[in-house]
């Protein structure tokens, strides 16, 4: 029998999702199938349903409808109910569909594979506070970061996002002028849209701790502007293609059963992919 997944979003015809868990499904030895699938606000629910009902096994969901997805689920893991995202869904044999949200999970896991002692008692910048931060910050302060600090452009969202997540750890949240006024951060993270056009968050320089690392959660070939910009300012730098393949192998380990080994998938699809 083969196990069929999709991964839903708007626009799709570019995601590299059908490909990496071919590989893991050829890598691990199981039989699967996936595909991508466009939706839109409209369709997205009749979409899952659909797929559940044909025999789809679960899925994944890009933007723009993590947040859409959490809704369509009976359960949700701790970290997709607070968060309030979904990337992926599971269906269940008594045909419950359980979301999960393993965005934060592979950041993590990316980074404790790039920084030799992670982000543990390290002053971490999330910036933004749309889609793709909500997922992550759980993650970040189970990792136990002396500080996280939320940055964005519009504070207010910022600030309710922190909200959500105060009982776990040290979390604050400002507008960007307001950093300038902040002890400066060890891991900066870029969760905003801006990379995709070109654009910088307005950081102050005071803002980046002498050898600190940063983050681009966006990929692509070559480096975005705000690594570039980090790399002038003397920071080691990551784009988010690790994050892709490890939240991957994280929804790979819920549908299957079995996390595809890293050290080998890695290198491959990276090589694969370019
Ligand atoms: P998504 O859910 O796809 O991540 P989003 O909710 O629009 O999209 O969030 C995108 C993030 O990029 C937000 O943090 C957004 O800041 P606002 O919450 O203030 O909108 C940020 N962003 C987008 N364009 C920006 C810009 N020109 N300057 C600064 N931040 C920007």
């Amino acid at each position: 029998m083969i196990n069929r997944y999709t991964v839903i979003g708007q626009p799709i015809a570019h995601s590299l999702s059908p490909i990496i868990h071919q590989f893991f499904g050829e890598l691990t030895q199981r039989r699967i199938q996936y595909t991508r699938t466009e939706g839109t606000a409209e369709t997205f629910e009749r979409i899952v349903l659909d797929w559940q009902t044909s025999g789809g096994r679960g899925c994944n969901v890009t933007l723009p409808f993590k947040e859409m997805a959490a809704s369509v689920c009976d359960r949700l893991s701790e970290n997709a109910a607070r968060s309030g995202a979904v990337n992926t869904i599971h269906m269940h044999r008594d045909g419950n569909r359980v979301g999960h949200n393993t965005d934060g999970v592979g950041l993590i896991a990316d980074l404790n594979t790039q920084m030799a002692s992670g982000i543990q008692s390290k002053r971490v910048l999330l910036i933004g506070a749309g889609g793709a931060a909500r997922g992550v910050v759980g993650p970040l302060l189970d990792a136990h970061p002396s500080a996280l600090h939320i940055v964005n452009r519009t504070a207010e969202r910022a600030d309710a996002l922190a909200c959500l997540f105060d009982n776990l750890g040290q979390v604050s949240a400002s507008g960007y002028e307001a950093l300038i006024d902040i002890e400066a951060f060890d891991v900066i993270i870029n969760a905003t849209s801006l990379s995709l056009q070109g654009q910088l968050p307005p950081l102050p320089d005071s803002s980046i701790a002498a050898g600190a690392f940063a983050y681009d959660m966006m990929y692509g070939t070559g480096d975005t502007v705000f690594m570039s910009w980090a790399r002038r300012q003397g920071c080691e730098v990551s784009n988010g293609f690790g994050m892709l393949l490890e939240q991957a192998a994280e929804a790979f380990l819920i549908w299957e059963g079995v996390r595809p080994k890293m050290r080998i998938a890695a290198p491959r699809l990276k090589a694969l992919l370019r």
